[in-house]
């Protein structure tokens, strides 16, 4: 039987670090008020806003170098790519193509996932059913963001800025049937489309209009269309329900209780959001991953950047159950339970 094994891990964020004190010098915000509705002390930021070097693609590049090291595996040996990122290069070519170019992989397929948040699970649902299905054998999945060229840093744009974060995380997901190896154990997938727009960025989109309304009128192009919007309330409450939810499911379809997880890694929206689904669930503080206070939201790439770190940390060895859940934009949120 074939199985699905993480063979390697890579992180990598940008050096730049702004504190919430850094913040609160370009806006009318506080690390008081920032530290008790997130948990959040820094988040990284590329240095240059509108560099165009560091991008989304170039930090999921990195991450991947540095995953393809640790599996022992070189681009050549990858025969498929999957890149998970709200926030691409282009509005179009996606980024796993550049990440093809940047790597040096053979002409293989590169596969853009844009389910925000939860774009790291729905990649690696997409890797492990190809890995199983016998059709690919090493899969690079990449999830990466720059967000802090795309944030409004201004009074208005407040709730929503001081939360996210520029990151990137990948993981080689290979195939094997090494009776001893890691495998993914369960996986699921959601969505609530009804609830788009209470956490999304409309511009640019078929539904706003875009190129020819900013040539003809881009001073009514407002920032609630060019900026990230978010009912923080409505997206908080949507979150505690369905992370338990997705979580039972997947140790449910596996055969599996909460008592026997080794570490939950749930995706960093928030402190408060991982405390109450903790708390919720009944997981000791042992068992849950978090690292948002460094980093901040880095949406899709929080997970396996949370995974790089706590495998690095020795948190996480080979054998251990390993819960990974999301829940965002869209609505989507799902999990996958691995042993790695
Ligand atoms: N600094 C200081 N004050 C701020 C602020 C900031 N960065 N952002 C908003 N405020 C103010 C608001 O203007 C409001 O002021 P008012 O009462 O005078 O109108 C007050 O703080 C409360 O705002 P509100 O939006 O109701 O706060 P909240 O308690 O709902 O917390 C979030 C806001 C975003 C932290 C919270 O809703 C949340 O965490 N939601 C989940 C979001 C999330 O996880 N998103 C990731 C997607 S997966």
């Amino acid at each position: 039987m074939i199985k699905s094994v993480i063979k390697g891990i890579g992180r990598y964020v940008p050096e730049n670090i702004v504190t919430n004190e850094d913040l609160s010098k370009r806006m009318n915000t506080n690390d008081e008020w920032i530290t008790e509705r997130t948990g959040i002390k820094e988040r990284r930021h590329r240095k240059n806003r509108n560099d165009s070097e560091e991008t989304t693609a170039f930090l999921g590049f990195k991450a991947s170098e540095i995953a393809l090291k640790n599996a022992e595996l070189s681009a050549k040996d990858i025969d498929y790519i999957i890149f998970a990122t709200l926030s691409p290069d282009y509005y179009f070519p996606g980024c796993g193509v550049l990440l093809q170019e940047m790597l040096g992989c053979e002409t293989i397929g590169a596969l853009d996932v844009r389910n925000q948040c939860s774009g790291f699970i729905y990649a690696m649902s997409v890797a492990n059913a190809f890995i199983k299905s016998g059709i690919y054998k090493n899969i690079l999945v990449a999830a990466s963001e720059i967000h802090s060229f795309g944030l409004d840093f201004s009074d208005e744009g407040r709730g929503v800025s001081v939360i996210f974060g520029d990151g990137a995380g990948a993981v080689v997901l290979s195939a094997t049937e090494d009776e001893n190896a890691g495998d993914i154990l369960a996986v699921n997938m959601h969505s609530e489309g009804k609830f788009a727009e209470e956490l999304c960025t409309k511009f640019p989109g078929s539904k706003f209009g875009w190129s020819d309304r900013m040539r003809r009128e881009p001073e009514n192009v407002t920032n609630k269309e060019v900026y990230p919007i978010m009912n923080g309330n409505f997206v908080f409450k949507h979150a505690v329900t369905r992370f338990p939810e997705t979580m039972l499911e997947a140790l449910n379809s596996a055969g599996k209780t909460v008592e026997d997880l080794d570490m939950f890694i749930p995706h960093q929206a928030n402190l408060r959001i991982s405390q109450f689904v903790q708390q919720k669930m009944g997981l000791p503080d042992e068992k849950v991953f978090n690292n948002i206070q460094k980093y901040g939201n880095t949406t899709a790439a929080s997970i396996p950047i949370a995974l790089s770190e706590a495998t690095e940390q020795g948190k996480i060895k080979r054998g251990d159950l390993v819960l990974l859940s999301a829940f965002g934009s869209g609505f989507t949120w799902g999990s996958v339970l691995l042993r790695f």
